[in-house]
């Protein structure tokens, strides 16, 4: 299962066949709210396709009884209506188009309305949604990737329903309508005109295959730069201050070059199909005029009924040069949803872990019996963990870099599945207990802490609780973070994005007293200071040495001094419990811990 998640669904080659019944059902649930708005913008979309129909036949009516001098009768018959007066027909005529146009107008509201309402909801469930994935699906998805898909896709879905769908219906209504009506007025000219048809459907299809190769790898292409773009910011500093520049620049023209040559190939093959319709239609009126003046001159046909033929086919036209781009759209709509019912449908099993089961209350006991596990199949990362920790007391554990101190993280909050052994909170097997709640009930602090854009208080604040200011003032001065009232405004102050204006030293102060704020059961430190200089440290160490009481404390550092009081020390290799002990029963081991610990006082 979590293979299949850790797929990397947004790689713009990639295809995900799902069928179009399980998309339905799928996006059914999204739709059915808005069902009944959407049938009466069907139901307008007739009669504005009526209206639309019947300014032509008006227009050739008009002709022939106002405007053709020859006519011996004056005035027209209109379903069966007799109209004598010019003033009267304009009436009636303007009536219609301002019919058309409300009608037009209300149908384009309700159906961007419904649109509109059926895409938020699905960007917040899929928003929702994707907080909940599996940490491996990240793993795996690049965050400039799938901003760029997720955003994209989504607006792709909101296109399909504000106006593909409507217009492809509404364009082939019309298509039919005309068609319909251009034979009923006339065999012989429609036959005619019906045999560029093949040419117009062939080449139209020609076109979407080729336009829909390229628009995909332009797609493709901007995903790489969004892709390369996000990464340059996140390590701007490297880039300026090195040479990562020069790297990264010949990529990013590279990359950029193959997309101005994707688009100038679509600017150039679209710009050689819309006159070759535009012709096509052209040649259509020459045809017309040219048969017929016959059809005039043996008083088959009247001019008013060439004039409405010609607008007819007028706008027949129209929505064929758009027809093949609004396919193009649908098809890319089409796998849009694809993409994202399949977010939507990945790992229902990891919801089940979360959602379900087991609440343990306070959690004050911890333990891991024979845990082997590997975030591929292949490497093992841990081999054979067993320990044991309880309320009051906490476990530090050190080792190389890679060997392995942060996986064993990953396990106690449940980021990972384990390959065997077990985990247990308060002697229940972690699969069964409710993992959310263990990970409200733990706080993490990590080496590089980090912080939202937003204030002091919305950073700190834990979510659904009912802590007051007083209380998250009490847990900033716990955590040291007196400097915060000194130098800024306090719970007020505002954090840009990386945690401007703090020092490293001073967010992972604010990250403590986030933790103090939760009120954890457990909490853990990942090479909290790793990067600090000694004054910082001292703050951090004193802050942890308070927020650790009382509570199941689990501290990684490579520097020994770091987990020197801790109840139990583990030394890890290669993802192996070398020793485990107190500092002074590893230091009377004269094992690796002893070794390590001469080799650092050097
Ligand atoms: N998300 C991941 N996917 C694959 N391998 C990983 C992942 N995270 C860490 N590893 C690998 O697991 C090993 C242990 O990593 P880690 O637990 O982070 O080490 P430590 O925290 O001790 O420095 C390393 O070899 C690392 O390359
Ligand atoms: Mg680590």
């Amino acid at each position: 299962m979590i293979e299949n998640v850790a797929n990397d669904i947004f790689l713009e080659e990639k295809e995900i066949k799902l069928e179009n019944l399980k998309l339905i059902k799928f996006l059914w649930p999204f739709i059915r709210p808005y069902f009944r708005i959407m049938c009466l913008t069907t139901l307008l979309v007739f009669l504005v396709t009526f209206l639309e129909l019947s300014i032509p036949f008006l227009t050739g009516k008009a002709f022939d009884g106002f405007i053709v001098p020859t006519n011996s009768y004056n005035g027209i018959m209109i379903f069966g209506f007799d109209i004598k007066s010019f003033t009267s027909f304009g009436i009636i005529f303007s009536a219609i188009v301002l019919t058309l146009f409300i009608v037009d107008f209300s149908q384009s509201l309700f159906m961007e309305y419904a649109g509109q309402k059926i895409i938020l909801n699905l960007r917040c469930a899929l928003f929702s949604h994707m907080s909940f994935l599996p940490v491996a699906f990240y793993d795996k998805n690049s965050s400039g990737r799938l901003v760029s898909r997720v955003a994209g896709d989504v607006e792709n879905m909101n296109e399909m329903f504000t106006s593909v769908l409507i217009f492809m219906f509404k364009d082939f209504l019309l298509m039919t309508g005309i068609l319909v009506i251009l034979f009923t007025m006339d065999i012989k000219l429609a036959f005619y005109l019906s045999l560029l048809v093949p040419v117009i459907v062939i080449s139209i299809w020609l076109f979407s295959k080729i336009m829909r190769k390229i628009f995909r790898k332009i797609r493709q292409k901007i995903a790489e730069i969004n892709h390369s773009f996000s990464e340059a910011i996140t390590g701007i500093k490297i880039i300026q201050t090195n040479s990562g520049k020069n790297k990264f620049m010949e990529r990013f023209e590279k990359l950029n070059f193959e997309y101005f040559t994707a688009s100038l190939l679509q600017i150039k093959i679209f710009s050689t199909f819309m006159p070759f319709i535009g012709f096509l239609g052209v040649l259509s009126v020459a045809i017309i005029i040219w048969a017929g003046s016959f059809q005039i001159i043996d008083k088959s046909m009247t001019i008013g009924e060439i004039v409405a033929f010609l607008t007819y086919m007028k706008l027949f036209f129209r929505p064929l040069r758009e027809l093949s781009e609004k396919f193009n759209l649908l098809q890319n709509a089409l796998s849009s949803a694809e993409r994202i019912v399949h977010v939507l449908n990945t790992d229902k099993a990891e919801h089940r872990i979360t959602k379900k089961r087991n609440y343990i209350g306070k959690i004050e006991d911890i333990s891991l019996h024979r845990v082997n596990f590997s975030y591929q199949r292949e490497t093992q990362i841990l081999k054979n963990i067993t320990f044991h920790v309880n309320k009051g007391k906490s476990i530090g554990i050190v080792g190389r870099t890679g060997s392995g101190k942060s996986s064993i993280i990953n396990l106690i909050t449940g980021f990972y599945p384990l390959d065997s052994g077990s985990i247990l909170f308060n002697h229940v097997d972690q699969v069964s207990v409710n993992i959310e709640d263990i990970r409200k009930r733990t706080a993490l602090v990590m080496q590089d802490s980090f912080l939202f854009s937003g204030t002091i208080r919305e950073n700190i604040r834990p979510s659904d609780s009912d802590i007051d200011d007083s209380m998250l003032a009490d847990a900033l001065k716990n955590a040291n973070c007196s400097f915060l009232f000194e130098k800024f405004t306090g719970l007020e102050t505002e954090i840009k994005e990386g945690g401007r204006p703090l020092s490293s030293g001073e967010k992972q102060l604010v990250c403590i007293a986030r933790a103090f704020a939760s009120n954890p059961d457990l909490i853990i430190f990942d090479e909290a200071t790793s990067y600090m200089d000694s004054q910082s440290e001292k703050k951090i160490h004193d802050a942890m040495g308070k927020l650790m009481k009382g509570r199941i404390a689990i501290i990684i550092a490579h520097r020994l001094s770091t987990v020197r009081e801790c109840d139990t020390i583990l030394v890890l290799t290669d993802g192996a419990i070398l020793e485990q002990g107190s500092h002074y029963e590893l230091v009377k081991l004269k094992g690796e811990y002893y070794h390590l610990l001469r080799k650092e006082k050097i």
